[in-house]
This record gives C-alpha cells, sequence and structure tokens, in this order.
C-alpha cells in the first residue's frame, strides 16, 4: 500500500518510529498480517520511503508519516538509535498509544520514562538483526523479540506476524544480557571493521573474551545472574549466530553516524564507577569509538 492522501488510515494496531534498517524489517514483516503504520523522522524521508523501499528483496510500498501529519496507533515501537531517544519517544506519546515499546540497544529506560511520562513505556529487548546496503534493506533472519510485562497484546501481534516474540517477567535480566553481547561485540566490530564472527578468531578473540570478563562483575552486582562460562558462551553463540552481520556500531561508523557507545559501553562505566570497578578495557574502548566519531562526525570526543 502507497501512503497516497486517500490510501492510509488514521489509527493502526501497531506504529513503528524510526525508519532505519531494523524499523524497516519490523515495519515490513508486520504488515505481512495488519496494518502498521511506519513514522519517519521527517517529510523528506516519509516521501522517500512511501515510493517503495527494498526489503529482503521484494519491493514494499508501507504506510509512512510524517512528524506533522500522524495517525493514532494502539502500540508505539520505537526503533531509533540512542542519540535520538528523547525526541522520538516525544513523537511516539502524539500516537497516543496504550504503550510505548523500545526495542532499542542500551539501557533507555529512564531517559524514556522521562521523556514520556504519562505513557506505559518499557524497553525490551530483540536479537532479529538488519542492515542496509545499496541494494536495499536485508533483515538478517530469525531473532528473538522480549517484552515487558503489561506489553502481552503486543507480544501477540508480533506472534502473529511470525515473530519469536513474548513477554519476560524478569526483563530487566534480559536487558542485562543483551547488554553484555552489545558491550562485548559493537566497539570491536565498530573499531576492527569486521564482521560479527570475526571476533571469535584471533587476534580479536582475546580482547572480546576481556571484555565480557571484566564486564560481568558490573552486570552481576546489577542483578545478571551469569557464570564467566555461560557469560562467555552467550556472547560466543551471539557472534557466531550473526558471524557474517555487521554490527550496529559498525554500520554507524561505515556511514560517519554518531554511534550508540554512550548507551551501551558508557552505561557500563556509569554502573562500574557507583559500584567502585575497575574497567579499564572498556573504558579505552569507549575512549577510542568516540575518537573514531569525532573524526568522522566531529562530534566532541569529550561530551
Ligand atoms: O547491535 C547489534 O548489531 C546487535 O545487537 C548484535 C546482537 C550485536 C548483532 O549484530
Amino acid at each position: 500500500m502507497t501512503a497516497t492522501p486517500d490510501s492510509p488510515r488514521s489509527h493502526y494496531p501497531v506504529a513503528i518510529v524510526g525508519a532505519g534498517a531494523l524499523g524497516l524489517a519490523f515495519a515490513a514483516r508486520l504488515a505481512a498480517t495488519g496494518p502498521v503504520a511506519m513514522i519517519a523522522r521527517n517529510a523528506a524521508r516519509a516521501a522517500e520511503l512511501a515510493r517503495g523501499v527494498q526489503i529482503g528483496g521484494q519491493l514494499r510500498r508501507l504506510d509512512v508519516f510524517a512528524p506533522n501529519a500522524l495517525p493514532t496507533a494502539d502500540w508505539a515501537v520505537l526503533l531509533v538509535k540512542t542519540g535520538d531517544t528523547d525526541a522520538a519517544a516525544r513523537l511516539a506519546s502524539a500516537l497516543r498509544p496504550h504503550g510505548l515499546l523500545s526495542l532499542q540497544n542500551g539501557l533507555i529506560e529512564a531517559e524514556l520514562r522521562e521523556a514520556c511520562p504519562a505513557l506505559a513505556a518499557g524497553q525490551g529487548v530483540t536479537t532479529e538483526g538488519a542492515y542496509r546496503d545499496a541494494t536495499g534493506i536485508h533483515p538478517s533472519g530469525a531473532g528473538e523479540t522480549l517484552l515487558p510485562p503489561g506489553f502481552e497484546d503486543l507480544a501477540a501481534l508480533f506472534v502473529r506476524a511470525g515473530f519469536v516474540a513474548r513477554v519476560d517477567p524478569d526483563i530487566a535480566r534480559a536487558r542485562l544480557a543483551k547488554l553484555l553481547v552489545n558491550l562485548a561485540i559493537n566497539p570491536l566490530a565498530a573499531l576492527f571493521r569486521v564482521p560479527n564472527g570475526a571476533l571469535l578468531e584471533p587476534p580479536h578473540r582475546v580482547l572480546l573474551d576481556t571484555l565480557v570478563r571484566e564486564a560481568l562483575p558490573v552486570l552481576r552486582a546489577n542483578g545478571l545472574d551469569l557464570d564467566e562460562g555461560a557469560a562467555l558462551s552467550r556472547v560466543h553463540g551471539v557472534a557466531r549466530a550473526t558471524a557474517a552481520n555487521r554490527a550496529s556500531m559498525l554500520q554507524d561508523v561505515l556511514a560517519n553516524r554518531r554511534t550508540e557507545i554512550d548507551a551501551i559501553t558508557g552505561a557500563l562505566l556509569g554502573m562500574a564507577e557507583t559500584g567502585g570497578f575497575e574497567v579499564p578495557t572498556h573504558r579505552a574502548v569507549h575512549t577510542l569509538v568516540r575518537a573514531v566519531e569525532h573524526a568522522a562526525t566531529g562530534t566532541p570526543s569529550d561530551r
């Protein structure tokens, strides 16, 4: 369906806020079983997407909306980069949803609640992936999506669309487990410009494991009940399952965009400081990724 003046509805069961690779991959899959609104960041991007976008090798025409002409929606799903959380969450509030689900990386629930205090907002986790190249958007295949309690109806909608999805009563732990994966894989993939699978091989492997070992006591103190063997095998398992993928932080670096280093490694540094833990390798990685960003985008490396 094309977003012409007479085809879009005024109300949708679900709206995706964030038309990046993952947002578009989610929207395309949901659109196969029911109406979905795709919210773009501005009118120019909405017009570009409304002409059609290649997703998984097919030309897809989604119902795309710009911020100045929004529909309403039962549920809003936030899939923007963490640096855009505040503005996107406010935009999502204007859809007047029952609830706002973030599936972003990092730990952003506090920021989300602050941006829209009147809304039932929660952060889930997804291991779905997608990347964009010159030929379009490439969803990476099956992953798992975990939602916080209160989002049962949205979880059911995801399942109807073919996602592996469920409500996780211990979503805080699931977020820490995802953070562990992102803390280890994303900065190294971005710094060395390699696909995830290469991190399992020398010379990267020793750094990957060092990042896991260093982060673990901090994450355990915050409620992640994994021992070292389980933590290493979780990170190795994701690197293996997504071996050919470019991690999202690598995609940002290659596109000269600001990365999510502050929401990922920055979140760990904050927890380490509060708990009195030393995390020198993460500190070094944080500085290095910021330096790469600074060279590419001019973003201050000491922000
Ligand atoms: O951010 C990412 O790219 C993904 O969360 C993950 C799991 C590291 C796979 O690439």
